[in-house]
């Protein structure tokens, strides 16, 4: 692709998605044109096993732009990162066709992983500002990942990702109700250890009653040895047995 097309599809993605641009001029002054620019470079040098000047390239575009892109990240067409400040994507995220990010989004591992250690962002997917998404699972074509969300496990296409750990609030536009809310996986802690807990409590409840029932069972024996000591000992009183 040649470079002045290059800069004409860029202008069209900034205009197309960035409601504040007034004039084409301006997307120079984005740094998520000069991130992606400097990116697309910093990946031929990777790919050419320079690696020192691929990372060279890339760390002087975090100082300027505040985006650090790992120069091994796989990126598809048509990305756009809005303010950017912040955002970070890890080498070994791939990126589908027009995604967009916001300021503070984390495409990062979770430090448990090796080899693929970060996310597939799949086509037309959005990532709010701060959103982090930590391991190498996909987030589906379509999905919207909502500001300030921590998603850790795979999203199906289409859907709406909100909250820490990330809940699916939407599917295919349409609302999940909370009480057949699936989870798709996506872990939540909180209701893990309620359930467990739950589960711990019943258990200990069967065995108490286990317990009082063999208590009822032993006090009821000893109430009639009890009798049976106080028969012998009128007996005995009576002088009917020695
Ligand atoms: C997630 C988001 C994209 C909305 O997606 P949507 O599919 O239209 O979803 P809705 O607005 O219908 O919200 C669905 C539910 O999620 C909740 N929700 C939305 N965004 C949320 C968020 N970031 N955190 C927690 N809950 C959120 C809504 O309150 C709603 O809950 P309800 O069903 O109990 O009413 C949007 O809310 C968001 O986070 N945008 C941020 C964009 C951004 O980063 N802008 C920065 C510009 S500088």
């Amino acid at each position: 692709m040649g470079f002045i097309k290059y800069i004409k599809d860029e202008m069209k993605i900034i205009r197309e998605r960035d409601p504040a641009i007034r004039t084409s001029i301006e997307v120079f002054l984005y740094p998520s044109f000069k991130a992606i620019l400097r990116y697309r470079l910093a990946n031929k040098l990777y790919r050419r096993k320079h690696y020192f000047l691929a990372r060279w390239l890339s760390q002087r575009t975090v100082r300027k732009t505040g985006i650090e892109i790992h120069p091994g990240a796989t990126i598809g067409k048509g990305l756009f990162i809005d303010h950017g400040n912040g955002v970070v994507i890890g080498e070994t995220t791939i990126i589908g066709d027009n995604v967009t990010l916001y300021q503070g989004v984390t495409l990062g591992g979770t430090g448990k992983e090796k080899g693929k250690r970060h996310p597939t962002i799949g086509n037309n997917v959005m990532i709010s500002a701060g959103a982090k998404v930590l391991g190498s699972f996909t987030i589906g074509e379509n999905s919207k990942i909502g500001a300030g969300s921590v998603v850790l496990s795979e999203v199906p296409a289409n859907s709406t990702v909100v909250g820490v750990p990330g809940r699916i609030v939407k599917r295919d536009n349409i609302k999940i109700p909370r009480e057949d809310m699936d989870q798709v996986h996506l872990p939540d802690p909180y209701l893990n250890d309620v359930t467990y807990l739950k589960k711990e409590n019943d258990y200990l409840k069967e065995e108490i009653r286990k317990v009082c029932k063999r208590f009822d069972e032993i006090k009821s024996t000893c109430d009639k040895l009890d009798e049976v000591d106080r028969l012998l000992a009128e007996l005995k009183r009576q002088d009917k047995i020695k």
